[in-house]
């Protein structure tokens, strides 16, 4: 069975949790997108994990892990991860697999991404800095590196100089920045190529050969819908295609093998950098909100901005990723609240509308409009099954997966892995 699980809000919806519990029945588990731009968080045995880059499902020994060839490739940030699972004495020795074709980030990337950030003044988008944006652009300019380029060092210098070549004169003459000199890169990066050479596979041949002999495969997105290139709330999006679709582009893998997509949101919504974001809460219920789920980036430890689900974001992504199921996250964090609200709409101008707005004017103008439900003022963290939710938890569950159309089939409402509960 091949299944993808895809964010359906702003990102942060909690994906790196709930890969790691579904990765208990998969052999593999694959990131077809997006890079260490991601901070994907697990807490097993008390202890919290912070994935960029490689996949949640790592903490279970039986599981293989693979960066395809969507995934753009911080080799530095790469290899700090993998040093600090061995420390915990996890190994991903055979069990980590890297696609040739994926596209290397290097540290002009990263700086690239933020002089470009710094110099779009008000319009700036609010990146991570890690050189996401710098490194897709190289790939669709055709001047970017692959990490296949990268395994032999003639073609890195050929490569790497052509690709200097373009980017110096931005950092000269338009950004008046120092420029890159490609022995310097060349000898911050040889050293790294020994260590990733035995990961670095053709991932599309050795997913299709898995698939073929049966293996369950996970397919993390990363991000979510609304970070989307095509379908997010352009231009504050990031800078790949973090919907179901990208699944298949970003792995090789072809739509007719994807049996199902898991979709993941929060009890309620957050957004970490700038754009648009119709149910935020300004003032001190948006800071409650932060407090009480913990909100900072697990990335850049910026603070999340809050506010209510909206359930118009989640009908469009329900649309755009074919969800078959909706995992809800961080219920818990609801717990103290007596009133929870819900977008069921949204007041365009004069216009009340069911669906998400086209085109960044209208959605920056859009109203939600709200439905009040009762809180349940409770603690649930301890709740083991569906029917020990007081009645209020249930009714706001199952508002929201009328609202969303797409069948809510598992909710997670604390860190742990037991706090965790299948319909
Ligand atoms: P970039 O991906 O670094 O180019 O950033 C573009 C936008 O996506 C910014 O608003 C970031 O805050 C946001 N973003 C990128 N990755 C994540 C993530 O993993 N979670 C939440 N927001 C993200």
């Amino acid at each position: 069975m091949v299944t993808i699980v895809i964010g359906t809000q702003w990102g942060d919806e909690g994906k790196g949790k709930v890969i790691d519990y579904l990765a208990e029945n998969h052999q593999i588990v694959a990131r077809y997108q997006g890079g260490a731009n991601a901070g994907h968080t697990v807490v097993v045995n008390g202890k919290r994990y912070i994935f960029h880059l490689i996949p949640s499902g790592i903490l279970h020994p039986q599981a293989e892990c693979i960066l395809g060839n969507g995934v753009v490739i911080d080799p530095i940030s790469l290899l700090s991860e993998i040093d600090l699972l061995k420390k915990e004495n996890i190994s991903v020795t055979g069990r980590l697999w890297i696609s040739a074709n994926s596209h290397l980030t290097l540290t002009s990337h990263k700086m690239l991404d933020q002089v470009e950030d710094q110099y779009r003044g008000k319009g700036k988008l609010g990146t991570t800095g890690r050189g996401i944006g710098t490194t897709y652009t190289d790939k669709t300019s055709r001047i970017g590196i692959r990490l296949g380029d990268f395994l032999d060092a003639d073609t890195f210098r050929e490569k790497l100089t052509i690709n200097l070549q373009m980017k110096n004169y931005l950092f000269k003459e338009y950004y008046g920045k120092e420029i890159f000199q490609p022995e310097k890169i060349i000898e911050e990066y040889t050293p790294l190529r020994e260590r990733l050479r035995s990961m670095v596979i053709d991932t599309a041949k050795y997913l299709n050969d898995a698939i073929a002999k049966g293996k369950n495969v996970l397919c993390e997105g990363a991000q979510g819908t609304f970070l989307d290139i095509d379908f997010g709330t352009y231009p504050y999006v990031t800078a790949s295609n973090s919907t179901a679709g990208g699944a298949c582009t970003g792995l090789g893998i072809g739509p007719t093998k994807i049996d199902r997509v898991i979709g993941v949101a929060k009890a309620y919504t957050t957004r970490v950098g700038e754009g648009p974001f119709p149910t935020e809460l300004d003032g001190d219920l948006g800071e409650s909100l932060r407090d009480l789920g913990s909100e900072y980036g697990a990335t850049t430890g910026r603070p999340r901005r809050c506010g209510w689900f909206d359930s118009v974001l989640l009908r469009y992504a329900a649309m755009v990723n074919g969800l078959d199921a909706l995992f809800i996250t961080k219920l818990d964090v609801l717990d103290t609240l007596p009133v929870i609200k819900v977008a069921v709409a949204y007041q365009v101008g004069q216009e009340r509308s069911l669906d998400f707005p086209n085109g960044y004017r209208a959605l920056a103008e859009a109203q939600p409009i709200y439905e009040e439900l009762p809180g349940w003022q409770s603690d649930i963290s301890k709740v083991r099954k569906w029917s020990e939710f007081p009645d209020a938890t249930r009714k706001y569950l199952d508002r929201i997966e009328e609202l969303s159309g797409a069948p809510i089939t598992m909710v997670s409402f604390g860190p742990g892995r037991e706090q965790t509960i299948e319909k």
